[in-house]
């Protein structure tokens, strides 16, 4: 059976394109999911795409993740940065989980700096662009 991944986008990731493109680069949220599709594909896996600009929302798609899904690819927006609740739902579920952001967080305001997702997480891809969520394929599919 084709293993699916779970790709989660959190608050103002549906604004990719227009939103600060000096940050967060030219390409759409769509265009990104197109190049996973397509990268994932070359790999025999197959993605399935959420956005949210809702916490709640969120934590329910991590919890419904157990049924169905492999893997998480999770870039929690600001949320990455206050969200005790989308960390709780990642650790509950146990599902293998990377964590992306297209800027280097590390670069940035200290708030910034730390992130909720990452104990939850294998590990964290960011700065990178774009790219970033394809870097997190590869690295999923080494580890599922
Ligand atoms: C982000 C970084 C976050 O600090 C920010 O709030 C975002 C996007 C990134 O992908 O670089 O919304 O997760």
């Amino acid at each position: 059976m084709t293993k699916s991944i779970l790709v989660i986008n959190g608050p103002n990731l549906n604004l990719l394109g227009t939103r600060e493109p000096g940050i967060y680069g030219e390409e759409t949220l769509s265009d990104i999911e197109q190049r996973m599709i397509e990268k994932a594909s070359l790999l025999g896996l197959s993605v399935d795409f959420r956005q949210s600009n809702i916490e709640g929302e969120i934590v329910n798609w991590i919890q419904e993740a157990q049924d169905g899904f492999s893997a998480i690819i999770i870039n929690a927006g600001a949320l990455t940065h206050t969200s005790v609740a989308i960390m709780d739902a990642l650790l509950a579920v146990n599902t293998p989980t990377v964590e992306v952001h297209l800027s280097n967080i590390f670069k940035r305001e200290e708030f910034r700096h730390h992130s909720y997702i990452t104990p939850a997480a294998i590990g964290m891809i960011t700065g990178f662009g774009a790219i970033g969520y394809l870097l997190a394929i590869d690295a999923i599919n080494d580890v599922i």
